[in-house]
C-alpha cells in the first residue's frame, strides 16, 4: 500500500499527465452506462439514475450466451428485452455486449467438438440475436476479448473454444454474420488493457489494428474499436501511445468507443476523498490523451454506483473498504469523475 505521500505524488502526476493535450473536437459525447439486471430490477434508484446520467444503456450480462442460451435448442430475452424496452421507452441508445466472447458461456458450447459444429452454432447464434434487435440495438461489441493477454508470445489469439474450433477466422465468422443480419449496425471489437504505458499495452494495441487491417482489406465489415477502460489507479496512462492508436484508427477510417469504464482502487489508501480525486484524475488524463487526437463516440461506464461493481469482487482490498470506481457513490451522489464524464458530455470535455 503506497503511503499517503506516495499516492498524492501519484495523484500530482497524474494531474501534470492529465491536463494540456489540445482537443481534436469538443462537441457532445454520448455517455451511457451498463445496467446489470439484479440491480436494475430491485432498485428503483438504479432505473432513475441511468434515466438522468446517460444517453447509451448496454446490457451488462443479458446477452451474453450464458444469459441467453441456457439450453442449446433455445433462446432466454427476458432480461434483455426489459433493459431494452427500459432504454426505448427513455431515449435511450443501445449497445449490444456481445455477440462472442470466450467466458459467460453454457456449459453445452464445451462440448462442441468440430470445426463445423462451432460455425453453425456461432452462425445460428448471432443471426438470431441480431435480428432480434434489428434497428433497436445501433451497435454491437461482436468480439470480446479475443486478444491474448500478453500477445508478444506464443502468437495474438486468446485461447477460447472459438480459437480452438475455428482457428482466427472465428473474428471473421463474427463479423461477417453480424453485417448481413443486420447492415446497419456499428460493428465493434471491443478489448481491455490498451491505456497503460508497459509493452504488453503497446503490443495488445498493434495486434487489435492488425486484427481491424486484416478485416478491412478482406471487406469484412467493421466500424469501430471498443476500449474497455477498467483503469489501474496506481498505474500511468500512456498519453504517447494512446494518441498514436488513435491516429492508426484514424488511418483505418474506425471510430473509438469507450465501453467499460471504471477504476480500480485496491492498491489506493483508504481515504476515500483521495481515492476519488485520484480515479477523477486519472479519467481525465485517459480521455483527455484520447481526445486530444480522436473524439470518441461514447463513452461508456461500468455500471454507475458504486454500490452495484464487478471491481470489489474481483480486487477486494485489504482493508475492506468499498471499491470506489464508478461516477455515482455507493448513496448515489455524484463524485469528481462525474464532473469529468459530463464535460466531454457537454462538448466541453
Ligand atoms: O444473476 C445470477 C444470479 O441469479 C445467480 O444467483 C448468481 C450466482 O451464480 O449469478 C448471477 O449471475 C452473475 C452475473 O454477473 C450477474 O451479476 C454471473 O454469475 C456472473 O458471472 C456475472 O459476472 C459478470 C461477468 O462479466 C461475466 O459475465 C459481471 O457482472 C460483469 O461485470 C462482467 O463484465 C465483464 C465484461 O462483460 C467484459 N469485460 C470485463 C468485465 C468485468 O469482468
Amino acid at each position: 500500500m503506497p503511503t499517503r505521500r506516495a499516492a498524492l505524488r501519484a495523484g500530482a502526476a497524474v494531474l501534470a499527465a492529465g491536463a494540456a493535450p489540445a482537443r481534436a473536437a469538443s462537441r457532445p459525447v454520448a455517455l451511457g452506462s451498463a445496467a446489470e439486471i439484479g440491480a436494475f430490477r430491485s432498485d428503483p434508484r438504479y432505473r432513475e439514475a441511468l434515466k438522468r446520467y446517460c444517453d447509451i444503456v448496454v446490457p451488462m450480462n443479458d446477452l451474453k450466451w450464458d444469459a441467453l442460451r441456457h439450453e442449446r435448442a433455445g433462446f432466454d430475452f427476458a432480461g434483455a428485452d426489459e433493459i431494452v424496452a427500459f432504454a426505448e421507452a427513455n431515449g435511450k441508445a443501445l449497445r449490444g455486449h456481445t455477440l462472442l466472447w470466450g467466458e459467460a458461456l453454457p456449459p453445452w458450447v464445451g462440448e462442441m467438438t468440430t470445426r463445423a459444429e462451432a460455425e453453425r452454432e456461432l452462425t445460428r447464434h448471432i443471426e438470431v440475436v441480431v435480428d432480434r434487435y434489428k434497428g433497436r440495438i445501433a451497435t454491437w461489441d461482436v468480439v470480446n476479448e479475443v486478444i491474448k493477454y500478453d500477445p508478444t508470445s506464443g502468437g495474438p489469439w486468446r485461447d477460447t473454444v472459438w480459437q480452438r474450433l475455428l482457428g482466427p477466422e472465428h473474428v471473421e465468422i463474427a463479423f461477417r454474420t453480424a453485417a448481413r443480419t443486420d447492415p446497419k449496425a456499428r460493428l465493434v471489437l471491443n478489448d481491455f488493457h490498451f491505456e497503460e504505458r508497459d509493452p504488453g499495452a503497446a503490443a495488445r494495441r498493434a495486434v487489435a489494428l492488425d486484427i481491424c487491417r486484416r478485416l478491412r482489406d478482406k471487406g469484412i465489415p467493421i466500424h469501430g474499436l471498443g476500449m474497455q477502460a477498467h483503469l489501474y489507479a496506481e498505474r500511468t496512462i500512456d498519453t504517447e501511445g494512446l494518441q498514436r492508436f488513435m491516429r492508426d484508427l484514424d488511418g483505418l477510417g474506425l471510430d473509438v468507443e469507450i465501453t467499460e469504464l471504471d477504476v480500480i482502487d485496491w492498491k489506493m489508501p483508504a481515504d476515500a476523498a483521495l481515492r476519488d480525486k485520484h480515479a477523477a484524475a486519472l479519467v481525465a488524463s485517459f480521455l483527455g490523451a484520447v481526445a486530444s487526437a480522436k473524439r470518441p463516440k461514447a463513452i461508456v461506464t461500468w455500471g454507475l454506483t458504486d454500490r452495484y461493481s464487478w471491481v470489489g469482487e474481483t480486487f477486494p482490498r485489504k482493508d475492506g473498504a468499498r471499491a470506489r470506481p464508478l461516477p455515482l457513490d455507493a448513496d448515489y451522489r455524484p463524485k469528481p469523475m462525474l464532473a469529468v464524464l459530463e464535460r466531454y458530455r457537454r462538448g466541453t470535455g
